[in-house]
């Protein structure tokens, strides 16, 4: 048996190769925009929490997707420890971004979510300090922190309602004002939602919506 973290009401299970969610999962979960009766997308799912918070806050469908394919597995024992039945309300399924995402949106019978949320793997890491493990997808955002999270500004809108809503967790370390100016190139106007201040950087919740369409 694993070890059981508890965070609010949702309980949930730890796996070494999964990153425990901490003050930016946290800061997501706080300040998450209104969800009820919406289609949510969260994107690195890690233990499945993000997911799982929507549910309980009410939405409609809520799909979880990671690389890591020990996430996928921790994520469905958590959301039906959290008393969820994955497959019905809850999904989750393994994938890099929004590759394939073609096909679960067909498989979850749906074609665009109101809400896409993405705590990204969003520190600046040199290739001495990568982790030699599944773990190492939790933290490692290129040299510049930026390789996971441009990508995925870059494709995101493809699989966003008109109207919908993306809210993205990072670090000051990894420039707002570079993650504004990617949003604004895609279409979506940026603003920062929320912080958390620690010494030596902020996390930031940045909530996005379409300035225009490009798809
Ligand atoms: C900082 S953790 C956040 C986990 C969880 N959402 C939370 O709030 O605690 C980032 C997650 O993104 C996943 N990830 C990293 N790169 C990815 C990619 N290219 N496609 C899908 N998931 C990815 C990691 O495996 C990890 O679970």
């Amino acid at each position: 048996m694993g070890r059981m973290i508890k965070i609010g009401d949702i309980v949930l299970k730890i796996h070494p190769l999964v990153y425990e969610p901490a003050e930016d999962s946290i800061l997501l979960m706080d300040n998450l925009v209104n969800v009820r009766g919406k289609k949510v997308l969260d994107m690195g799912t890690g233990t499945g929490i993000q997911a799982i918070n929507a549910i309980k806050k009410g939405c409609d469908i809520a799909v979880g997707i990671d690389i890591n394919p020990y996430a996928v597995e921790l994520s469905k024992e958590n959301a039906e420890l959290n008393g969820l039945e994955v497959c019905k309300k809850v999904f989750f399924f393994q994938g890099d971004l929004f590759d394939g995402m073609d096909r679960v949106m067909e498989e979850v019978g749906i074609d665009r979510f109101d809400v896409i949320l993405f705590n990204a793997p969003y520190l600046p890491t040199s290739q001495e300090e990568r982790l030699g493990d599944y773990i190492n997808y939790a933290f490692d955002g290129g040299v510049d922190g930026r390789r996971v999270l441009d990508r995925f500004i870059s494709e995101v809108g493809r699989y966003l309602k008109e109207d919908g809503v993306i809210q993205i967790v990072q670090s000051s370390l990894t420039g707002e004002r570079r993650t504004f100016d990617m949003l604004k190139k895609y279409g979506f106007k940026g603003e920062k939602t929320a912080v958390m201040r620690f010494f030596y950087e902020e996390i930031q919740v940045i909530t996005a919506k379409r300035i225009q369409e490009l798809f």
